[in-house]
């Protein structure tokens, strides 16, 4: 079933908490529902708000918003070792972990806490903690605005790498994503090896599944702002992916960066470090602020509109740039 707001105030529906408008926003459940929509003609203007997560709307936006809302989740099969689950993309990305925690289920337990819906995981590739969404997807179910079929697309395919994916290139404004379908394991299979993870699981009373999903959420918690109470999209910029010359450069002058090696020989750099020592820790102008916790984090004290979030973020690069030689990308996806 379809339902329409127009217009209607983002406020509540974007993590940032910027006060804009959209034109339009319908609320959709099945791909039936897409077709339906689209048969009265393709907008000039539309895109997907999912949980509004990882989006900052500079201005009011113009067009149509879609908005995915179912929320089932279902066993497709199970071999006695894997097991495969769809999600519809209206899922919370967390009741989906705890679902598959509850279960002993195996798989996303490190990707605990992190904001949004099942059905955009895939589009940024969400990741924490040694582990990413495309370590589980199998398939995306999405509707081809172009034809009005609903396609599968196997995981082969969606072009995933670090906050990549085909649905942020060829496939974007052509397909929505209706549902995800990812393979869990009935076999544990620990990650540990991320910063304080080990330490806190530990602390816990060692290896379970149940241990591992609150140490996550504790670590997280500890770092990253509540959006319900300060506004925040999470990381703001991506880790910056280098030439090993650059990184040579650097960690010269600096040898205590910290630095990761990336496919075809090039260097991971954090961003949140960079732009610590660059100054910006805790730096705040009005309502906008770098979180004082993690540096990679843009906050919202309150009140603030995209066009502050988004020159402030310009600054924040500028001064990364000045400082290292740097570029960072943002990786939240700016409208
Ligand atoms: N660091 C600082 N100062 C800071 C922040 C970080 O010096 O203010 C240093 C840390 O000490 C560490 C390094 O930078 O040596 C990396 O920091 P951290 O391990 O906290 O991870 P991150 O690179 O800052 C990434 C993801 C997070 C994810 C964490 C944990 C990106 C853009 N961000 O952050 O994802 O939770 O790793 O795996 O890749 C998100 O995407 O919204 C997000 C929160």
């Amino acid at each position: 079933m379809i339902r329409e707001f127009h217009p209607i105030s983002l406020r509540r529906r974007n993590s940032f908490g910027v006060d804009q408008q959209a034109a339009r926003l319908v609320e959709f459940e099945t791909p039936e529902d897409l077709r339906t929509f689209f048969a009265a003609g393709t907008p000039e203007r539309w895109t997907v708000l999912a949980g509004g997560n990882n989006i900052l709307f500079t201005e009011d936006y113009n067009g149509v918003l879609l908005t995915p809302v179912a929320r089932q989740i279902a066993v497709l099969g199970d071999d006695g070792s894997e097991v495969r689950v769809r999600a519809d993309a209206g899922v919370e990305w967390d009741d989906l972990v705890e679902w598959a925690v509850e279960r002993g289920l195996w798989g996303i337990e490190n990707l605990s806490l992190i904001p949004g819906k099942a059905g955009a995981a895939p589009v940024q590739n969400i990741g924490a903690y040694g582990c990413e969404a495309k370590d589980v997807i199998r398939r995306v179910e999405m509707f081809c605005v172009e034809t009005g079929a609903l396609l599968t697309l196997d995981a082969a395919h969606c072009g995933f790498g670090y906050r990549e994916s085909v649905f942020k290139h060829d496939l974007k404004g052509r397909v929505i994503i209706t549902a995800v379908e990812i393979a869990l394991s009935h076999t544990p299979q620990p990650r540990l090896g991320y910063g304080d993870v080990e330490r806190e699981v530990k602390a816990r009373g060692g290896v379970t599944l149940r241990n591992i999903r609150e140490a996550i959420c504790s670590i997280r918690r500890a770092k990253l702002p509540d959006p319900a109470v300060l506004g925040n999209a999470g990381s703001f910029f991506k880790n910056p992916v280098v030439e090993a010359a650059v990184a040579e450069r650097l960690l010269a002058e600096y040898p205590e960066m910290p630095h990761y090696p990336a496919p075809e020989g090039r260097v991971k750099l954090a961003a949140g470090w960079l732009i610590d020592r660059a100054g910006m820790k805790g730096h705040r102008e009005g309502s906008v602020g770098v979180h004082e916790r993690q540096a990679l984090v843009l906050v919202n004290y309150g009140g603030a509109m995209g066009g502050e979030v988004i020159a402030f973020a310009r600054r924040v690069q500028e001064k990364v740039r000045e400082k290292f030689g740097i570029g960072i990308d943002t990786e939240v996806n700016i409208l």
